[in-house]
């Protein structure tokens, strides 16, 4: 029966770390360095508007053909605002 007990609290240790690992890996993914919104008369107006309503208009300047495209090495883009937080 003691043996038993101890492998329950060994799976259960071996759980936390998992979710340990799994909250560090999301929260570190993406790194502190992700440019921030600029604050130029291009993005002041996206500051206060709600997020998801903000994206929408990202992809009018940042596209592939507009002013300013996003590097080919962009990571997976929706939710910029996620990535790229305002301050
Ligand atoms: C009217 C056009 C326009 C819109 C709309 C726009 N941007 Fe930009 N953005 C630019 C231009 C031009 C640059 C590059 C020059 C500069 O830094 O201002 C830029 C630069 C950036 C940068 C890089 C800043 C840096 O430090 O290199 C980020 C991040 C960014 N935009 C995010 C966004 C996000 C997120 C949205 C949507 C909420 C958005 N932009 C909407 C025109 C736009
Ligand atoms: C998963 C996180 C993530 C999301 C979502 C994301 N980006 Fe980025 N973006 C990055 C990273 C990382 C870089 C490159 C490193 C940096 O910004 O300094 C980058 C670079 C950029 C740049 C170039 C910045 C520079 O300094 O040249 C622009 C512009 C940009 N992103 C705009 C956007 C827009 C617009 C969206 C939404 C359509 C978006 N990003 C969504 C992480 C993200």
């Amino acid at each position: 029966m003691k043996k038993n007990r101890n492998k329950t609290i060994l799976y259960n240790i071996l759980f936390l770390a998992v979710c340990g690992g799994v909250f560090l890996f999301l929260w570190s993914a993406p790194p502190e360095t992700t440019a921030h919104l600029p604050h130029d008369e291009n993005h002041e107006k996206f500051m206060q508007m709600d997020k998801k309503e903000a994206e929408k208009y990202c992809g009018e300047c940042h596209a592939k053909d507009k002013i300013a495209p996003l590097p080919k090495d962009h990571p997976p883009k929706y939710r910029c605002l996620f990535c790229h937080k305002r301050k």
